[in-house]
C-alpha cells in the first residue's frame, strides 16, 4: 500500500494538529460543568467523518451524545465496528501537571494533554486510516461503522441502550478497539483479556452532628473508626477479598495460560522503580501478572471524613465515606457480587452506625479469541506497521462496552492498543507517543486490507 504509507506520512503534521485540537476539548464525562465541552467534542468527531462525506449522526442519549457514522457500502465485503470514546477523566490534582491538560504541549516525541492516549489519540489513528484511503483510493476494502461515545469515563448506558436497539443495523463481522495498552515500547500486543468491575460507594453515618471526641468519645460508635474496621474486613492478610462466595466463579488459570503469562518479559525491578514503590503486593501463590489479568481484586478508590485541615482538631464525625472498585474475571457475575458485599457489609457494620451502600457501575470481565481469522488478520497489519509481531496479553482495566458488543452482535472484538502502560491514564500528565499514534495509524490503514480477506456473514 505504497501510496496510502505515502500519504499518510505526508500529513503526519496535519494530523497532530488535528489530534491536538480534539485535546483542547475539555470532554470531562462525569463533571455536569463540563456539559457543553462533551457535546462540542461530539461535534468535532462527527465533522471528521462528515468531512469523509459519510453519513454521520449525532445520536442523543440519556447522558451524553454518540458518534454514529459508516463508510460508503461495498457489497461483499466484511464489516467492521469501530468503537472508541471522546470523552476524558476529569484532571484533578491539576497541581500535579507540568503543562495545563487541556493545553496540549510536545516533549520528548509525546504529546502531553488528558484524553492523549485514553482515548482521543488512539480513537483517532482509526478516523485518519479510513481518511487515508478515502483520499488516495477512493473508498475502504471493507465496511465500517463508527461508533464514538462520550460516557465511557463515567460508566453511561447510552451506547449500550443503543446497541440493544439496533442490533440489526450494527451486525457485523468484528469490532476493533483502540483503548488499551503496548506490552511495552516497541512489544505491539493483542489483548486477549479485559477486567470486569464492581464500583461501590459506602456512606456510614453516626451521630446527628460532629461532636468533641473528648466528651463523647469512648461512648458513641464513629464512622471513621467503623470505615475503617469494615474496609478493612474485605480483605485478608493474604490478599484474599473475604466477601463469602467472591471466588465461586472465578475461572482458573490454566497451565497454558499461566506459561504464556511466565513468557512475556516483565522487569519487576522496573516496573517497582517506574511508579516509585519498594515491593509489590497482592493476592498470595500468584505473579504480578497473573494478579493484574486473571485475579480479581479489591481496592479502595476514596475516603473521606471527619478534620482535614490544618493542625489538630479533636472531633469524632458524624459521617465517613469511602469509593472502592472490585475488579472482575470471566464468569464472575457483578449482580451477585454486589448482594453478597451488601450482606458482608450489613454483617460488620457495627452498633450505633447506619449505613447506605450505592453501586455506580458494573461489567462482567471478557476474553477473545486469540486465533480467529479477525485477530490473525489484526496480527498481520501490526507486525507490518511496527516491524514486529504482537505479543497477545491481557489487561487489567475495564471496558464493559466490550461484553455487550460481544454478546448482542455475537462477534470478536480486536482489541488491538496502541499507548503504553506509563502513558499515565486517569493520573497527572497523561501523555501519548505520536510514533505510536503514527504506526498506529498504519496499523489500521491495513488492517482494512487484512479484514477484506476474513469470512463475512453479512454481505
Ligand atoms: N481505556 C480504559 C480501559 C483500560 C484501562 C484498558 C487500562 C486497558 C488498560 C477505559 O477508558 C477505562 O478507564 N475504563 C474504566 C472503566 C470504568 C469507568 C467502568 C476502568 O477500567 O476503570
Ligand atoms: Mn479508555
Ligand atoms: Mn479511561
Amino acid at each position: 500500500m505504497p501510496n496510502i504509507d505515502q500519504y499518510l506520512d505526508e500529513n503526519k503534521d496535519r494530523f497532530e494538529h488535528e489530534l491536538c485540537e480534539l485535546l483542547q476539548i475539555a470532554s470531562i464525562s462525569a463533571d455536569p460543568q463540563y456539559r457543553d465541552e462533551v457535546a462540542q467534542a461530539a461535534r468535532w468527531v462527527a465533522g471528521q467523518f462528515e468531512k469523509l462525506g459519510f453519513p454521520t449522526e449525532i445520536v442523543p442519549t440519556g447522558g451524553h451524545p454518540l458518534v454514529h457514522a459508516r463508510s460508503p457500502h461495498v457489497p461483499g465485503a466484511p464489516t467492521a465496528l469501530v468503537y472508541g470514546h471522546y470523552d476524558v477523566q476529569p484532571v484533578v490534582p491539576l497541581e500535579l501537571w507540568t503543562t495545563p491538560p487541556f493545553e496540549p504541549t510536545v516533549r520528548d516525541g509525546c504529546v502531553y494533554a488528558r484524553g492523549a492516549s485514553d482515548d482521543k489519540g488512539q480513537m483517532l489513528t482509526h478516523v485518519k486510516s479510513a481518511e487515508a484511503w478515502m483520499t488516495v483510493e477512493g473508498r475502504l476494502p471493507i465496511n465500517l461503522i463508527f461508533l464514538i461515545e462520550g460516557e465511557e469515563e463515567c460508566g453511561g448506558q447510552g451506547l449500550a441502550t443503543f446497541v440493544q436497539e439496533n442490533r440489526e443495523q450494527l451486525a457485523c463481522d468484528c469490532v476493533v478497539v483502540s483503548d488499551s495498552s503496548q506490552f511495552g515500547p516497541d512489544r505491539p500486543a493483542i489483548t486477549c483479556g479485559l477486567r470486569g468491575i464492581v464500583y461501590a460507594e459506602l456512606r456510614l453515618t453516626g451521630p446527628n452532628r460532629d461532636l468533641h471526641s473528648g466528651s463523647f468519645g469512648g461512648a458513641v460508635a464513629n464512622p471513621a473508626n467503623a470505615l475503617a474496621k469494615m474496609l478493612a474486613a474485605l480483605v485478608d492478610e493474604h490478599g484474599r477479598v473475604q466477601v463469602p462466595g467472591f471466588y465461586d466463579d472465578v475461572a482458573p488459570l490454566t497451565d497454558k495460560q499461566r506459561q504464556q503469562f511466565a513468557s512475556l518479559p516483565l522487569d519487576e525491578a522496573a516496573y517497582k522503580a517506574s511508579i516509585g514503590v519498594s515491593a509489590l503486593a497482592g493476592e498470595e501463590g500468584f505473579t504480578t501478572l497473573e494478579r493484574l489479568w486473571a485475579r480479581p481484586t479489591y481496592d479502595v478508590c476514596g475516603m473521606w471524613s471527619g478534620y482535614q485541615g490544618e493542625g489538630a482538631k479533636t472531633v469524632l464525625p458524624s459521617v465517613a465515606g469511602a469509593k472502592f472498585s472490585f475488579r472482575l474475571v470471566p464468569n464472575q457475575e457483578p449482580s451477585k457480587i454486589v448482594e453478597e458485599l451488601r450482606q458482608k457489609l450489613t454483617e460488620v457494620c457495627p452498633p450505633g452506625i447506619q449505613m447506605e451502600l450505592t453501586i455506580h457501575h458494573g461489567g462482567r470481565g471478557v476474553l477473545v479469541s486469540e486465533d480467529s481469522p479477525y485477530t490473525l488478520a489484526a496480527a498481520r497489519a501490526i507486525e507490518q506497521a511496527f516491524g514486529t509481531p504482537p505479543v497477545y496479553a491481557r489487561e487489567g482495566g475495564s471496558i464493559p462496552i466490550v461484553v455487550v458488543f460481544s454478546e448482542v452482535l455475537g462477534v470478536d472484538v480486536l482489541l488491538l492498543g496502541w499507548g503504553q502502560g506509563d502513558d499515565n491514564a486517569h493520573s497527572p500528565n497523561e501523555k501519548f507517543s505520536l510514533a505510536d499514534f503514527h504506526r498506529g495509524t498504519r496499523a489500521s490503514a491495513r488492517l482494512w486490507e487484512e479484514l477484506a480477506s476474513c469470512p463475512t456473514k453479512h454481505a
